[in-house]
């Protein structure tokens, strides 16, 4: 049984309280915890932002957010208390002179409690934003504030928002997302690697032949259009979620799970992470752009339909990378990191595949390899393939089944959303899970090189059908290293 224990009572201010991740993410994620009795009636939630607004009116557009996440659970007499904790200032928080002195009064400033600011605004503002609290003296710790992905669009503009958070905020108080750490299934990628010693002897080059990491959404643009056609698949999601699982997957033990331990041996993967150049880049990557396709059935447009931009576009909606982590763990053990809009179904998976065995007693056919699948989601769970003996007369014949750790088997529990963890991980001011400045910088200068390597090779996007599994040349890229994407049959 899961045991909640509250935090002690805190301010949280949300830039960007009106926002899309406010009312998908961050109030159902605040209004979950309330519900576990994690929150306590003396904390208070301030939503912020531009709009002219009461409190009143913010907390209907709260009520309508978490009705709308608490699905046939939704209970109102737990609501008519939480609202109570909700508030809502109108403040342009980029301006030094905008109504600060109202959000202060709203705020319990005491040298003990924590105060949470959340920017949850295009991340263009979130120097401007530092700066004006700053000015308006509310930075001092135990002051903490939250960084939303994307942290700039390059090495350079990272590091520019990062000097400028830098200049208000001390590290200890900079807490960057990444919400792909806060799933479960992601923490327990530690779990399993570190709490059990049958993996740690075989988790190296000499028993491991190659790992995948794979993110698959069937999911287009959602509207996010202009933000998208900006970014695409390299900077959305291998910049920081991939890179981050495969810190997880290849990193050494760390010390203990205090802040900065794991940080440290995570910074030190994506150190290793040879870089791509333009004379490997078509060899050891695949850049991709959905085109019109059948998704479960039914048509569905294509990313330039979607984008309805009579100039085209030359944004990747899909990327592979056949990727080397450059240490005396991993030499030789190829990571390839696969992610798209558009695929064939919804999945994420992390495949370990193990060498076969040296020698075969059982004839052709007989493959001897085992794979360790950890389905990150949906339907989590961990399976160890293994070989096994089909029951019957005649002949002998092997087969790969899996012992199989389902989630949704193993444990009763509503999952929390990742957003639950790392808020409440915020307000206790555990950093372990958030992404330190030299990590965010690393992978953008890694980023960086490739799409350079890109440009000067003028590797322009090919094109896949929406609804399956990227370009051809993704499975190519396996196939001419004589191996395949995992597939669940
Ligand atoms: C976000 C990306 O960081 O992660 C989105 O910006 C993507 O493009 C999303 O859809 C995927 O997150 P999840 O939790 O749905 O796997």
């Amino acid at each position: 049984m899961a045991k909640f224990v509250p935090v002690e009572p805190f301010d949280i201010v949300i830039f960007g309280g009106t926002g899309d991740l406010s009312r998908r993410k961050l109030l159902p994620a605040l209004w979950h915890r309330w519900l576990d009795g994690q929150i306590l009636p003396t904390s208070a939630i301030i939503g912020t932002a531009r709009s002219e607004m009461d409190s009143a009116a913010y907390r209907q557009l709260a009520r309508e957010a978490c009705e709308k996440a608490s699905g046939e659970n939704w209970d109102a007499k737990a609501w008519a208390q939480f609202e109570k904790i909700v508030h809502y200032v109108t403040i342009d928080a980029t301006k030094p002179d905008a109504d600060w002195p109202a959000l202060r009064k709203l705020l319990t400033i005491d040298a003990k409690r924590p105060l949470v600011f959340y920017l949850a605004t295009s991340p263009h503002l979130y120097v401007d934003i530092c700066r004006a609290i700053g000015i308006a003296d509310l930075a001092d710790e135990p002051a903490r504030v939250v960084l939303e992905k994307p942290i700039g669009t390059d090495l350079e503009s990272a590091r520019a928002i990062n000097d400028g958070v830098g200049e208000v905020f001390a590290e200890r108080q900079v807490f960057r997302i990444d919400h792909y750490l806060g799933k479960e299934t992601v923490q327990n990628l530690m779990v399993l690697r570190f709490a059990n010693m049958l993996f740690e002897p075989l988790w190296s080059h000499n028993y491991i032949d190659h790992v995948q990491i794979t993110v698959a959404e069937n999911l287009g643009l959602e509207g996010r259009a202009e933000y998208y056609d900006r970014s695409g698949a390299l900077r959305d999601m291998v910049q920081n979620h991939l890179l981050q699982l495969m810190c997880l997957t290849a990193m050494e033990p760390p010390n203990d799970m205090g802040d900065d331990d794991i940080r440290t041996e995570k910074i030190k993967v994506l150190n290793a992470i040879g870089a791509i150049q333009a004379d490997n880049v078509r060899k050891q990557t695949v850049r991709g752009q959905y085109a019109s396709g059948l998704q479960d059935g039914k048509p569905v447009k294509g990313y330039l339909e979607e984008l309805s931009s009579s100039k085209g576009s030359k944004t990747e909606t899909f990327v592979a990378v056949k990727a080397e982590v450059r240490n005396w763990r991993w030499a030789g053990v190829p990571f390839y990191l696969r992610t798209g809009k558009r695929m064939s179904a919804r999945h994420s998976d992390i495949v370990i595949q193990f060498k076969p065995a040296p020698h075969n007693i059982f004839g052709q056919g007989v493959e001897s390899v085992n794979r360790l699948v950890i389905r990150l989601q949906p339907d989590e769970a961990v399976r160890l393939f293994v070989q096994i003996k089909e029951p019957g007369p005649g002949g002998l014949r092997v087969k790969s089944l899996p012992l199989n750790l389902s989630y949704a088997k193993s444990f009763t529990l509503r999952y929390p959303d990742a957003y639950e963890r790392l808020l409440m991980d915020i307000v206790r001011g555990n950093l372990s899970l958030f992404m330190r400045r030299d990590e965010v910088e690393a992978a953008w200068r890694w980023v960086d090189g490739l799409i350079e390597a890109w440009e000067a090779s003028g590797y322009d996007p090919e094109t896949y059908a929406a609804g399956t599994d990227g370009p051809l040349s993704a499975a190519m890229m396996m196939d001419r290293d004589g191996r395949s994407w995992w597939k669940e049959v």
